[in-house]
């Protein structure tokens, strides 16, 4: 088993929406489709755990996450796709890891300094109120699950650059203390990928609750796209296309041509009624058949579990050897 070029996980929280197929899920699976990559894709359920605490959805998640990425065409046989939880040794590499990694190195994190932060504002007695040592220590699991398969780049939104950082750091510290194990991985911030503006004009997002998902039903997407805000020019007034959400939504799915052509349209004072039918018909076309294909797997939830778990020998045919590998190197083994 080779190393991994790219490497990427997928918190299981929430429902996909358009704003992750198109930053995220569209780049991964046109990556999965490459004979002469070793990607890797998993399911950071692991990673949910740190802030939702109920069973039943995260359960939920797991299988919508997994089913969307199947369903839009995600190349499982090629590439490596599991869940993080099938692979006991990542929790395993992920102890070795917090006992090299300076806590004043996690005390920089940005999701622990926005949290003791809030609760300094909020001048409450304890800045550590709510933060649980998960969240404290969240980079040391996202470190492990990089390093376990010496990922050489991991593609990523501009919100888990830090982590990377650490986990350099982290993989450095290792290879320093005891012998040169791992790559030190490269994060990989792709620019050109869109990004969606949600139902309120911010950016498309689960914490914004402005996001329209991507497998509802046919009547559901379309209420939700009439449902976006625009402003109150009258049909026939020149529209400008850069600040509108329909426009961006529509530019990330469609080609440069019909981009260009819709442009002068608004110049030319598209209605706001005709152009959200429009994106309607345009999307929903685009997610006809893969909403047929998600809606098959949700109810077959053993074979995406089959996916799964073959994804998961997979893996370990490389995790295995390894951690043992690190172990030895650590000096925790047999003693014969
Ligand atoms: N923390 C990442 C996020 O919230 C998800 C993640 C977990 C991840 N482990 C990873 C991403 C390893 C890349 C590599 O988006």
């Amino acid at each position: 088993m080779k190393n991994a070029d790219y490497l990427t996980g997928i918190t299981t929280s929430g429902t996909p929406h358009l704003g992750n197929y198109v930053g995220a899920i569209r780049p991964a699976v046109e990556s999965s489709k490459n004979p002469d990559l070793r990607s890797y894709y998993f399911l950071a359920d692991y990673h949910s755990l740190i802030k939702n605490h109920d069973p039943k959805k995260r359960k939920a998640s797991t299988l919508e996450i997994a089913a969307a990425w199947i369903a839009l065409g995600l190349d499982y046989n090629n590439c490596v796709f599991y869940r993080q939880s099938d692979i006991p040794e990542i929790p395993e590499l992920t102890w070795i890891l917090t006992c090299l990694t300076a806590k004043g190195l996690m005390n920089r994190a940005h999701a622990y300094k926005a949290a003791v932060q809030e609760n300094e504002e909020q001048e409450r007695k304890d800045p550590d109120q709510g933060v649980t040592m998960g969240l404290f220590s969240y980079p040391i699991l996202m470190a492990a699950d990089i390093l376990m398969f010496n990922a050489a780049k991991v593609p990523v939104g501009k919100d888990q650059v830090q982590h990377l950082e650490m986990t350099r750091d982290i993989a450095a510290r290792f290879n320093h203390t005891y012998k040169e194990l791992f790559v030190l991985p490269e994060v990989v911030v792709d620019e050109t990928a869109a990004v969606l503006s949600g139902l309120d004009g911010r950016k498309m997002s689960k914490s914004y609750n402005n996001f329209i998902p991507l497998f509802d039903t046919e009547k559901r997407l379309r209420k939700m796209i009439m449902k976006i805000q625009t402003n109150s020019l009258e049909p026939d007034e020149p529209k400008d296309p850069d600040t509108c959400t329909l426009f961006s939504i529509y530019r990330a799915f469609a080609t440069q041509e019909q981009t260009k052509d819709l442009a002068r349209r608004y110049r030319e004072g598209i209605a706001w009624g005709a152009m959200k039918q429009e994106l309607f018909e345009y999307i929903n076309d685009i997610l006809k058949e893969p909403r047929q294909r998600y809606e098959e797997l949700i109810a077959n939830p053993k074979d995406i579990e089959d996916i799964l778990k073959k994804g998961a020998a997979r893996a370990r045919e490389y995790s295995v050897p390894f951690l043992d590998k690190v172990r030895k190197c650590v000096g925790i083994q047999s003693l014969s």
